[in-house]
């Protein structure tokens, strides 16, 4: 086997990485879920496995390969993702790529919902834990460097600015998943990179491969979380 020649600077670090969108059932046969093809959270988990870390990777459904060096933890919810996340833990950083739903249905049918004279069927929600801000307020055991990820559609940098606070991370890669955009699903990512203490770096569009090379390397230096 041919080893990736290069600079290891994650070596003996465990990174874990959430991907993918998640699925929330309504009845066996529908779900609710979040767009999104994981082809930015499994490139930042292949980076860092590229990088020397020890990865582990949890992923919602996707079309995609597992990512080379990574161990792979396959869930369809939020619960299930957040279960898995912590069952991973501890972890010297944590990068939280996933397109989690925000609610799920307040009770899944476990009978297919069939089509009747009294309309359509009223789908009550309810909301579904944050995983990231579940991570990154723990007491015990949280990761030195907690990375969330912006999706939002308007006011970029406001949105993600406060997101930063509210979750209580270090860190928050923004992007701007507005139709326009071309992101979602797409190969190339613009995005900004927030620190705790408001700083901003804009980024040129590039390939989520290169966002992810970049961002891996931003882990791996020594003042990753303070001033990007
Ligand atoms: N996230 C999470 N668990 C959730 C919701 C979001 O871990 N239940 C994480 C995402 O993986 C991402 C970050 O939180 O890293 C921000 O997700 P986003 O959807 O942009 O923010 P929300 O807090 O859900 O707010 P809103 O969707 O209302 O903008
Ligand atoms: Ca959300």
């Amino acid at each position: 086997l041919e080893r990736r020649a290069g600079p290891r600077p994650l070596a003996g670090r465990h990174v874990l990485v959430t991907s993918g969108p998640t699925h929330e059932p309504v009845d066996p046969v529908r779900y609710l879920a979040n767009r999104s093809s994981g082809k930015q959270g499994h490139a930042i988990a292949a980076a860092a496995a590229a990088a020397g870390a020890r990865v582990t990777l949890v992923s919602g459904p996707v079309a995609l390969p597992d990512p080379p060096g990574a161990v792979v933890v396959r869930v369809e919810t939020a619960r299930e993702m957040l279960a898995a996340v912590e069952a991973a833990l501890p972890a010297d950083v944590a990068v939280f790529a996933a397109a989690v739903a925000d609610w799920r249905p307040a009770a899944a049918g476990s009978q297919k919902l069939k089509k009747g004279a009294e309309g359509p069927p009223g789908l009550a929600l309810v909301e579904n834990p944050d995983i990231l801000a579940s991570v990154a307020r723990r007491s015990a055991g949280r990761p030195p460097l907690v990375v969330g990820f912006a999706a939002e559609t308007t006011d970029v940098l406001a949105h993600a600015r406060a997101k930063i606070a509210r979750k209580g991370c270090d860190l928050i890669v923004a992007n701007d998943v507005s139709a326009a955009s071309g992101v979602m699903g797409g190969d190339r990512n613009t995005v900004l990179l927030i620190g705790r203490d408001g700083s901003v770096e804009t980024w040129p569009t590039l390939d989520k491969d290169e966002v992810a090379r970049r961002l891996v390397e931003r882990l791996a230096a020594p003042a990753s979380g303070a001033a990007p």
